[in-house]
């Protein structure tokens, strides 16, 4: 309930000003379930709280990392209803209806609904909302700085599932696991944009044909990131329990950034051996048979101002864990690999209790403070991987509880 207050007060100060005719529960308008005056979500007991919940229902590997679903799409979304009780409605009913048709596991459906600093501005809810528009965060980078009311995230193993969840939520199909669709998030939204992709082992690897790869890339059915490094490893992962807001009036949500990088892979494996690359992509303090012993995850030993003063390059990795804090990473990272507009690329989703976390982490990744201490390493030469992804646009999103998800702040 304590994270009903800030609204609470804001609707008692209009209704004391201006009074609230006509509104039958004016103190808890669209804020809950009750408030859109609809039955308790009959998915709700088998479901968890979080939207952002996967790791206790993803699959496992011998070591216990986990394995993000095999298949993502992100729809961008433009809230083209007035925020209302009705429209609530209609959106809470639509993400009922694939709640209804899919297992909450990566052989049914994730899903979750995000919204952005537009939309919360639209409600006249931005103060105080833990969103705001996206910055550009590196001197080398001009990305298109996205402001999108809304996200719709999906993955599963299953490809078909994903057509089905967007076709009934968006296109001409009219029931999902053969129960009639009758509310769709396109009664409430129009599709403004579309971020596909996929990770794991032997996806990368058929899709070489996209620009950015050279003619022959060293990657094969193992791999599971175009750059051919295992990423995600549990011990370099934030907690969702690390990244999930821990009160307020969003608590229980997250915060997600959502940014696409174009890769140019064509140096990366033609001018580098696997030596070089682990320097860049982890640390020059490894060789590739110690990365084989990396299996739950890697070793930081803080030392990145004399790996640049020793060796004339330093480490993604290694920048990126400069963030840790009590020695545990601050973002969850669920991204995966893309080959949206033909082009190799990563659509870099990660989730952190606030937007702070990953403009820390993205500054590290800059690397600029290791520039006194070697000539060779620029802006982008031999720091870490920046030499090879171009960051295309950023965007930021609230994700709210599953009960909230329905205009957030309204
Ligand atoms: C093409 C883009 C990228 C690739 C291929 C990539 C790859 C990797 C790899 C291989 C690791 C170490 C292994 C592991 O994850 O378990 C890693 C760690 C990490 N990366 Fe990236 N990364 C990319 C972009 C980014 C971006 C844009 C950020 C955030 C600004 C980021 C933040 C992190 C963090 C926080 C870690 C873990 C650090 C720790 O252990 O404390 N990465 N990445």
């Amino acid at each position: 309930m304590e994270r009903r207050r800030p609204l609470l007060g804001k609707l008692a100060g209009i209704a004391g000003t201006v009074g609230l005719a006509g509104c039958v529960n004016p103190l808890s308008a669209g804020r809950t379930e009750t408030d859109l005056d609809l039955d308790p979500n009959p998915y709700g007991d088998d479901l968890p709280d979080r939207q952002h919940a996967q790791s206790a229902y993803v699959r496992r590997d011998d070591h216990g990392n986990p394995l993000l679903p095999r298949h993502h799409r992100v729809l961008l979304l433009d809230l083209a209803a007035s925020p209302s009780v009705e429209t609530g409605q209609t959106i809470e009913r639509a993400m009922r209806a694939l709640e209804g048709a899919f297992e909450w596991a990566p052989d049914g459906l994730f899903h979750l609904l995000a919204w952005g600093p537009g939309y919360f501005e639209r409600v006249d809810a931005l103060d105080g909302a833990p969103v705001r528009r996206p910055e550009v965060l590196s001197r080398t980078d001009d990305p298109d700085l996205l402001d999108i009311d809304a996200a719709l995230a999906l993955s599963s193993d299953v490809p078909s599932h994903l057509d089905a969840a967007e076709n009934a939520m968006f296109g001409g199909r009219d029931s999902l696991a053969g129960s009639p669709v009758e509310d769709r998030l396109g009664d409430a939204f129009s599709t403004v944009g579309r971020r596909t992709g996929f990770v794991g082992e032997g996806l990368p690897v058929e899709h070489t044909d996209a620009e950015g790869f050279p003619a022959d890339p060293p990657l094969s059915e193992g791999d599971r990131m175009f750059m051919g490094f295992r990423s995600g490893l549990r011990g370099t992962q934030a907690s969702e329990d690390r990244v999930t807001i821990d009160d307020g009036p969003y608590g229980g949500g997250t915060t997600m950034h959502l940014s696409h990088l174009t890769q140019s892979l064509t140096r990366w494996f033609d001018a580098f051996d696997e030596s070089e690359r682990v320097a860049r992509m982890l640390s020059p303090e490894f060789d590739p048979d110690d990365v084989e012993g990396f299996t739950d995850g890697v070793p930081f030993s803080d030392a990145v101002a004399e790996h640049a003063s020793e060796h004339d390059v330093v480490g993604h990795h290694e920048k990126v864990a400069r963030v840790r804090e009590g020695g545990e990473p601050i973002v969850l990272r669920r991204d995966f690999n893309t080959v949206d507009g033909g082009r190799a690329g990563v659509h870099f989703l990660s989730f952190q209790a606030s937007l702070d976390d990953f403009e820390k982490t993205r500054k590290a990744m800059n690397g600029w403070y290791v520039r006194d201490d070697s000539e060779r390493i620029r802006d982008t030469d031999n720091n870490g991987i920046l030499k090879f992804i171009s960051v295309e646009s950023r965007a930021n999103f609230y994700v709210p509880t599953r009960e909230y998800r329905a205009l957030p702040g309204f």
